[in-house]
C-alpha cells in the first residue's frame, strides 16, 4: 500500500507559515494538489511559490476561518475550480498563554474560541459537504497537548483545543461509514511563531523536565504524521487524536 496522495486536492488552513506551510510542502511532494489558505496573503504567495517552483502543484486562497461566510465562499470556489476536496487539514490558529482564567478578557476568549474552534468546525461543514458528494475524504485536525490536558494560563486555549478533539471525534462517528476519516493531531512544542509568546524559561523547563527527548519538534515532524493520516497507509485509523510531542504525554 503506497500513500496515494498523487492528484488528491488537499485544503490546508493556516498553511502560509509553521505546520501549515510545512505540511504543504511535504504534501505537495508526494503530489497533491495544495490549496494554501491563509489570512496572511504575502507568505502564503510564498509557500505556493516554493511548491510550484519545485514542480509541484499550489494555489493561494484567502481565507479567515473565523468567518463562515468566507470558508463557504472559498471552499465553494475551490471544488469548482479543481472538481474535488479529497482531503483536508485543519490547521489555522493562534497562540494562547495569557494568564489565569479569571484574568482573560471577553474578547480574548471568542477570538481564540472564533479562531481555533469554530474556524475547524466551519471549514469541516464545508469540506464534508464536499466529500459526501464524492464518497470519500480525510480530514485531519490539528489540536494540541493542550486539547489533551488543561494549560496553566491558556484555559480559553485549552478549550478550543478540546473543542477541536471532540468534533473530531463524533465527526469519525457519524461519517465513518461515508468512507470519511476524520482524525486529529496534538503537536508537544514545536519550534514556530505560536510558542513565541511562551517564556524561554518555560521553554526550557519544558524541554529539560517534561519531554523525555530532550528538544522542541520540528515543523516537518507534524507534517510526516499529518501525511501518515490523510495515506492509505492509515486506512483504518479513525477517529484518533495523536500526540506528536517526543513522549511529553507519556508521563
Ligand atoms: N507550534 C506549537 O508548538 C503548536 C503546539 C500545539 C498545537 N499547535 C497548533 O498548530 C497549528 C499551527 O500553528 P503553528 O504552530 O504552525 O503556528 P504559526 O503561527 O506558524 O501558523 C499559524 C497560521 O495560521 C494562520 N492564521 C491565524 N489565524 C487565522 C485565521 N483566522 N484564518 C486563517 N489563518 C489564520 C496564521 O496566519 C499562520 O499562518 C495551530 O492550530 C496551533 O494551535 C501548535
Amino acid at each position: 500500500m503506497n500513500e496515494n496522495l498523487k492528484n488528491k486536492v488537499v485544503v490546508i488552513t493556516g498553511a502560509a507559515s509553521g505546520i501549515g506551510k510545512a505540511t504543504a510542502i511535504l504534501l505537495a511532494k508526494y503530489g497533491a494538489k495544495v490549496m494554501v489558505t491563509d489570512i496572511n496573503k504575502k507568505e502564503g504567495l510564498l509557500t505556493t511559490k516554493i511548491i510550484n517552483d519545485s514542480g509541484g502543484f499550489a494555489s493561494f486562497y484567502n481565507l479567515d476561518t473565523s468567518s463562515k461566510e468566507e470558508t463557504v465562499i472559498v471552499l465553494e470556489s475551490i471544488y469548482k475550480e479543481h472538481g474535488a476536496i479529497d482531503l483536508a487539514v485543519n490547521n489555522a490558529g493562534i497562540g494562547g498563554m495569557v494568564g489565569p482564567l479569571h484574568t482573560i478578557e471577553s474578547s480574548i476568549w471568542e477570538k481564540m474560541i472564533a479562531v481555533c474552534l469554530s474556524g475547524v468546525f466551519y471549514s469541516m461543514q464545508e469540506e464534508i459537504k464536499y466529500m459526501l458528494i464524492q464518497g470519500n475524504g480525510r480530514i485531519v485536525n490539528i489540536s494540541s497537548l493542550a486539547g489533551l490536558n488543561g494549560v496553566l494560563a491558556g484555559s480559553h486555549y485549552s478549550a478550543a483545543k478540546h473543542g477541536v478533539i471532540g468534533i473530531t471525534k463524533s465527526a469519525a462517528l457519524e461519517y465513518g461509514k461515508y468512507n470519511i476519516r476524520v482524525n486529529s493531531v496534538c503537536p508537544g512544542f514545536v519550534q514556530t511563531a505560536i510558542i513565541d509568546d511562551v517564556p524561554e524559561k518555560v521553554l526550557n523547563y519544558t524541554k529539560n523536565t517534561r519531554i523525555p527527548m530532550k528538544r522542541i519538534g520540528t515543523t516537518e515532524e507534524v507534517a510526516e504524521s499529518i501525511l501518515w493520516l490523510l495515506s492509505d497507509r492509515s486506512s483504518y485509523i479513525n477517529g484518533e487524536s495523536l500526540a506528536v510531542d517526543g513522549g511529553f504525554q507519556a508521563g
